[in-house]
Parts: structure tokens; C-alpha cells; sequence
């Protein structure tokens, strides 16, 4: 069997890693190709050396552009890619970036079977660039693979026959319990000149609906400003975020609390979010992530496609509002730690992942 998987940004590569272990293991043929969607290194090069992931066998290079352009490029680069090698017996995507749903689309129109890695996940909201790429990619899959039973549900819902789909867990909590250990050995906190002992907090952001519209990213910026009055927030900023934020005149009157940062690799992310207060976010594996370790989340987002992380209160939509945004976080803090851990958060989604392509 030969299997091919395709990546493009920063989310995918954590998703990958042990899916390519597992294959190894198995002594499985496994080609990757890296759409070159993301392209910095602190975006990229990083995750494939901190995730022991092999260089790529080849890059796309369609870097940056609109959502169409960048779409069309992976289309035409990655079709011209498997016209010209051995066809694979499986296309692997992973994910909901633009590189997943174009990947998918080539393959099953050249007739090789796709397989979705993170299949099922509904936020309900088309206006997210990553719902319609999900709903590409999971109604082309032959083989869905999905994070939960209740994604599975969504699948169902949408009429894709059950015997393509498998819950198999989510690859991604895969990674983070295999770098949970050495994350917390890297002394990241003390390298960011956070004092030992003093709780912060963890910021992301770069959802074009948090951080395109400058009132939007104004409002946002203004209540976490006030929050910075009181405690320490962490920020590594997103090339998107941080080139919103200088256009807007935000970087200069930011708050002494307000601590930003480039964006880190993989293990000082993690050892960041297990040590943290509670986190901030408007990312989808970061709600997962902290979940998972039992890190309270406060999540800038009206809807999740992630419902599971709701429960208890571990994670809680604010959206964009600042009110709500004070208030989700004094409820999150309030709360405490508490992990979620489901029935296939066991660390083997991909070993389950690749027993169902060889059973296939
Ligand atoms: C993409 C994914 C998003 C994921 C995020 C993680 C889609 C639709 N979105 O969003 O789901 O959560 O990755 O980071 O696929 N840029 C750089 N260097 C890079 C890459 C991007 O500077 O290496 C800048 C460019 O100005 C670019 C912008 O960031 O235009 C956005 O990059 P893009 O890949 O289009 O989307 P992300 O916002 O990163």
C-alpha cells in the first residue's frame, strides 16, 4: 500500500505526525506534500523538526492569496503533482485549511481514494471559510475519520453512508500526549521572562471575523487591554494579527500586561497552555487542546464545531463582544481545572487510522 498525505498549514502538521509514525511502524509507503500554504518557518519548518516529521517529498509553493487563489493554486499544483508520479492507493487530508478541501477534490476527481483525517466537525456556520472546506472534503472522502461519536452524527445527518465512516479519535490530542512530557521540560516560561509562580494568561487570534475588521479587532483589543491591566497575557501573534494590529495603530499603546511575541514552536505552545491560568482563543484545535489537559478556555467565537469542550463549562463562547469577553473569562477562572478525557483519547487515533486503510 502507498500512502500520500497532503498538508498546507500549521494545524495539519500536529495532525500528521503520528499518523506518519504509525505508518512507519507498519512499514507503509508514505509520501508527504506540503502545499506550501503556510510558509514562515515559525509557521511551518519547526513543526516538521519538533514533531519528527520527514522533510516533505515535495513543496507546492502556492503561499499566500485570496481564499480562491490560493484554492486554485493547490488544485492545479497538486493535480500536476500526481499526474506525473506512481499513483497512490490513498490520499490522506487532514483538517478544514484550504489545502484540505482542494487536495480532496483533485484526488477523488483522478479516481484515488481520499481518506479525511478530523472528519464530521459542524460549526453550522458557512460564512467560516473552514466549515465549506470540511463539507468538501468529508462529502468526496471514501474513508471518513471521524474525532467523535457525535461528529460521526453530523455525518450521518448529512447522509454519508455509515460504512465509510469510523470514529476513530482525534490525532491531534495524539501528538499533544506525546508532547506533553517534553514540553514540560523546556523551561519556555522562564525563557519568555514569566515569573515562576506568577499565573498568566494565553492569547491566539487570527480569525479574518476577529481580525479584519478594524472595530471588531479595536473592541477585542480594548477589553483585553483592560484585562492586561490586572494580570500578564501572553500573545504570540498570528503574521495575519500582527500586520491588522500595525495598520491599525494597536501595537504602540498596548498595554504593559499585554505581553506579544512571534508565534512559538509546537512544545513552548504546549508547555505555555498547560501552565496557563486559562487561554483565549479563536482557533479550533486549541479548544480541543486545553480540553484535553483541563486548561479553561474562552473561546472568541459565537459557534464551535467542537461541542464536546463545552461541557462543564471548559470552554465558553464569547464571540466578539467585550462585555462578554470579561465576563467568560471571570466564569472560566472561577471554574477551574478540570480534563475531558472521551473513550478514544487513548493516544492511538492514528494506530486506529491505519488499521482501517490496510482493512479497507
Ligand atoms: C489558516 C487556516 C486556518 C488555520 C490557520 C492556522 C484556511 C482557510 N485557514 O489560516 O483554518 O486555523 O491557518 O494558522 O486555510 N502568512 C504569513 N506567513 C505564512 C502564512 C501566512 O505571513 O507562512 C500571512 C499572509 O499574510 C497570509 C495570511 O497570513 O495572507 C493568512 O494566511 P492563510 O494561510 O491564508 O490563512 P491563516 O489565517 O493562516
Amino acid at each position: 500500500m502507498r500512502v500520500l498525505s497532503v498538508v498546507g498549514a500549521r494545524p495539519n502538521f500536529a495532525k500528521l505526525a503520528p499518523v506518519h509514525r504509525a505508518l512507519a511502524a507498519r512499514r507503509i509507503g508514505h509520501e508527504i506534500v506540503h502545499t506550501g500554504q503556510h510558509y514562515d518557518a515559525n509557521l511551518s519548518d519547526s513543526f516538521f523538526a519538533e514533531l519528527e516529521i520527514p522533510r516533505p517529498g515535495a513543496n507546492l509553493e502556492v503561499g499566500s492569496g485570496s481564499h480562491h487563489e490560493q484554492t486554485a493554486k493547490v488544485v492545479a499544483a497538486f493535480g500536476r503533482h500526481l499526474e506525473r508520479r506512481p499513483r497512490p492507493d490513498w490520499v490522506l487530508v487532514y483538517g478544514d485549511v484550504n489545502s484540505t478541501a482542494a487536495a480532496a477534490l483533485v484526488a477523488a476527481k483522478m479516481g484515488i481514494r481520499v481518506a479525511h483525517v478530523e472528519a464530521g466537525l459542524r460549526s453550522g456556520d458557512r460564512t467560516m471559510p473552514e466549515e465549506l472546506n470540511r463539507i468538501v472534503a468529508d462529502h468526496l472522502a471514501d474513508l471518513l475519520f471521524a474525532t467523535t461519536p457525535g461528529a460521526a452524527r453530523n455525518l450521518r445527518g448529512e447522509g454519508i453512508p455509515p460504512r465509510r465512516i469510523r470514529v476513530v479519535g482525534n490525532t491531534m490530542l495524539d501528538t499533544l500526549a506525546w508532547a506533553l512530557p517534553r514540553a514540560r521540560r523546556r523551561g519556555t516560561r522562564a525563557r519568555l521572562g514569566l515569573p515562576k509562580g506568577r499565573p498568566y494568561l494565553l492569547l491566539t487570534l487570527h480569525r479574518p471575523s476577529n481580525v479584519d475588521d478594524p472595530a471588531t479587532l479595536r473592541g477585542i483589543w480594548k477589553a483585553l487591554g483592560e484585562i492586561a491591566a490586572g494580570r500578564t497575557i501572553l500573545f504570540p501573534v498570528h503574521p495575519r494579527t500582527f500586520v491588522r494590529l500595525r495598520d491599525g495603530g494597536l501595537l504602540e499603546g498596548a498595554p504593559a500586561g499585554l505581553r506579544c511575541c512571534d508565534p512559538l514552536g509546537y512544545h513552548d505552545f504546549v508547555s505555555l497552555m498547560h501552565r496557563a491560568e486559562a487561554v483565549l482563543t479563536d482557533s479550533g484545535g486549541i479548544q480541543d487542546e486545553t480540553a484535553y489537559m483541563g486548561v479553561p478556555c474562552v473561546t472568541l467565537r459565537w459557534n464551535t464545531e467542537r461541542p464536546e469542550t463545552l461541557r462543564g463549562g471548559r470552554n465558553r463562547l464569547v464571540g466578539n463582544d467585550p462585555r462578554r469577553i470579561h465576563d467568560g473569562l471571570r466564569a472560566a477562572l472561577r471554574r477551574g481545572r478540570r480534563p475531558l478525557r472521551g473513550r478514544f483519547d487513548d493516544g492511538r487515533a492514528a494506530v486506529r487510522i491505519v488499521r482501517a486503510l490496510l482493512d479497507a
